[in-house]
């Protein structure tokens, strides 16, 4: 984590039998800087576990921000431990950033959440309906019992009329809901998910035809399965002449680490975007979860991604 900040757990809810919000503030009291809807921090659990965590509060509110946390029993711990966190602890927090943000061109905008992936896209339905914009917010449960932040959006203003609940519906079925939804958008909207990696695959495969695949806007909270099994060494050249050797059981980010560069990572799992380099020359194996194919053009995830080519020529950010 580059810059970091101590803060203190103001509020806790427990929002399902799995799912606890905190919210946090600054110790001093100050207010935090206005971050944009869609932004993640990295937060360092009570056993020094780092993840990312989504904004789920409104931007527009500054004294406090929000995360929510699912318990992940087959995790490393960090869940389970913050699941422990108490209103008075102390955290340590990152600098909110984007994957994900609104369009601000869009005729409307859709909002489609898995389960806890709901977080981020809260975040965005208090912007848009402080710009006055027009948008819809659908939000797929496998249950009542498991819909964190049902009382907020059964009661604010921001959330009551333009949110729809889709509880219970197998994943078979999803896409004739989808559908229907299509049905009312156009190429100029917009979508956003957030949710498991099947879920929004079938979100993209069904509104991508409708609105363009460019804007069907993603933010992944897991890891994809990589097979590792066919790599191989290759050379990772600096745009500063640097050149290293890349073994196959090796990541560039650890090679370039070892050898005494300073690179910035905080997932090393392809997921935050903090180790995204530029790609100047040589042809990428991309394993991130973090950039679009248009990103992917000239730029690189260090964590994950490795050569497709013998050589590549990249640039630190
Ligand atoms: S450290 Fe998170 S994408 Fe590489």
């Amino acid at each position: 984590m580059s810059e970091h900040i101590i803060v203190r757990v103001a509020g806790v809810v427990e929002e399902t039998a799995h799912v606890r919000t905190l919210r946090l503030e600054k110790l001093d009291g100050a207010p935090f800087t206005r971050f944009r809807s869609g932004a993640h921090i990295d937060v360092v659990g009570p056993t020094g576990v780092l993840r990312q965590y989504s904004l789920a509060s409104s931007p527009l509110e500054s004294s406090s921000i929000t995360i929510a946390v699912k318990l992940e029993p087959e995790g490393r711990g960090g869940s389970a431990a913050m699941h422990e966190v108490k209103v008075g602890d102390h955290l340590k927090i990152g600098k909110p950033r984007n994957l994900l943000s609104i369009a601000d061109d869009a005729d409307q905008h859709l909002l489609v959440a898995g389960g806890i992936g709901v977080t981020p896209l809260l975040a965005m339905a208090y912007e848009l309906y402080t710009w006055g914009a027009d948008f819809e917010l659908h939000y797929f449960t496998r249950s009542r019992e498991e819909m964190a932040f049902a009382e907020l959006l059964s009661e604010r203003v921001e959330f009551r009329d333009r949110v729809h609940l889709h509880v219970g519906v197998p994943r078979d079925q999803q896409p004739e809901i989808l559908e229907g939804i299509a049905g009312r958008l156009t190429s100029a909207s917009h979508v956003y998910t957030c949710g498991p990696v099947g879920f929004m695959d079938q979100v993209r495969a069904v509104l991508a035809p409708t609105v363009g695949d460019d804007h069907v806007h993603i933010e992944h909270f897991e890891a994809a399965e990589i097979d590792t099994s066919g790599d191989s060494t290759f050379t990772v050249e600096l745009d500063t002449g640097e050149s290293y050797e890349v073994p196959a059981d090796k990541s560039i980010l650890a090679v370039l680490e070892e050898n005494g560069i300073e690179v910035f990572k905080s997932c090393e799992e392809g997921v935050c975007g903090s180790c995204v380099s530029g790609l100047l020359e040589g042809t990428a194996e991309h394993r991130d979860n973090c950039l679009t194919e248009s990103d992917r053009a000239d730029q690189i995830a260090l964590c994950v991604s490795r050569a497709a080519s013998d050589r590549l020529v990249i640039e630190l950010y």
